[in-house]
């Protein structure tokens, strides 16, 4: 058995360096923002054209890219001309796998991205630290932004669409009539459900900025025949009534006691005979976004184990029955009321 060598002091500290760095990660993302990749796309381009075509200053736009370029995001062709390698073309919008919007400083995944500089609080205090840093939560960010609100549900059907037929083969959906989407966000999960099985009927409660995109949704699928959006919130009642309560990708924004409360609603209003199913990646799982749970923590929430997740349950009235897991590592926890 050959032992590996010890690693050198330089090793060391070129790992690290690399670990610790945020300005590259940032710069990516500054890049990724102004639409850099796009704007250069198969040509060579000046860091002049760069700066007037994404509404920069010149000199900055070069720093930036030279300091991408020595990192082999970007090429230096002569100076100051630029061209795309196999790493920046993936930041193109038009790019069959785009990471443009993940790494978009004002797009959907932005607001976490910002947020991680709370992440320091969040680990003394064990507490949603977003709010204390920035002033208003998470949410309410989003609801005063419509540009960045607008990106962010439209990330989250974006997710939706590559777990939806795990979803639609995980769970026997033909044993409920009427689905209600707690946190529903844009309507894209209920929309998949209610074309995929033309018996279903849904109701989806999220944000007014949510509700909106998910009313359009449903007209341009041609289901508003069969679902209705409605502004309401998870923390109040909810729409009595309905065969079965889904949660997806949200309970893990939320501590303990809002967690519990959040599925005590979901029991409440599924009580009797009702079901409650929690859609979510559990802790250790794959997962699509890596380090979702530090970017929970700093929303004060957490992935769950099952056993955290059966308890959860019962703190909000709820047994957990059935345990359904997709590939992806997205998993489908169903609950029933007690008594
Ligand atoms: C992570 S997203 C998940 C959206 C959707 N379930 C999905 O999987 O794409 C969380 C959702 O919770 C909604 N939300 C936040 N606070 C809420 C509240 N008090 N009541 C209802 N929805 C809320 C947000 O607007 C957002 O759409």
């Amino acid at each position: 058995m050959s032992a590996s060598p010890p690693a050198t002091t330089t090793d060391v500290a070129q790992q690290l360096g690399i670990l610790t760095d945020l300005v590259t990660p940032w710069a990516i993302r500054v890049a990724a923002t102004l639409r850099l990749a796009d704007h250069i796309g198969d040509a060579t381009v000046s860091v002049e054209d760069l700066a007037r075509r994404s509404d920069a200053v010149p000199e900055t736009v070069g720093r930036l890219l030279e300091h991408l370029a020595a990192r082999g995001v970007f090429q230096q062709d002569s100076p100051g001309r630029y061209r795309n390698t196999e790493l920046s073309q993936r930041l193109r919008r038009d790019h069959p796998m785009t990471f443009h919007p993940w790494l978009d400083i004002e797009g959907g995944m932005g607001q976490y991205d910002i947020g991680l500089s709370a992440l320091l609080l969040a680990v003394r205090t064990g507490e949603d630290a977003y709010t204390p840093t920035f002033g208003r939560s998470f949410f309410e960010d989003l609801n005063t932004d419509a540009r960045r609100g607008a990106a962010y549900d439209e990330l989250m059907a974006t997710l939706t669409a590559w777990t939806l037929p795990e979803i639609l083969q995980a769970y026997d959906w033909t044993t409920v009539g009427h689905i209600t989407d707690v946190a529903g966000g844009s309507g894209a999960l209920l929309t998949g459900l209610l074309q995929a099985h033309p018996h279903l009927r849904g109701t989806l409660v999220d944000d007014a900025r949510a509700v909106g995109t998910a009313s359009d949704r449903f007209t341009k699928a041609g289901i508003a025949d069969r679902a209705a959006a409605v502004v309401g919130s998870m923390f109040e009642p909810l729409p009595h009534g309905a065969d079965l309560y889904l949660i997806k990708s949200t309970v893990m924004g939320w501590g303990d006691d809002a967690g519990a409360g959040i599925l005590r609603r979901c029991a409440d209003a599924a009580r009797p005979g009702g079901r409650v199913i929690v859609a979510e990646f559990l802790r250790g799982a794959p997962r699509l976004v890596p380090a979702l749970d530090l970017y929970m923590a700093v929303l004060g929430g957490k992935e769950r184990t099952e056993e955290e997740f059966r308890a959860l349950g019962s703190a909000a009235g709820l047994t957990l029955r059935t345990v359904h897991p997709t590939p992806s590592g997205y998993c489908l926890l169903e609950f029933t009321p007690d008594a």
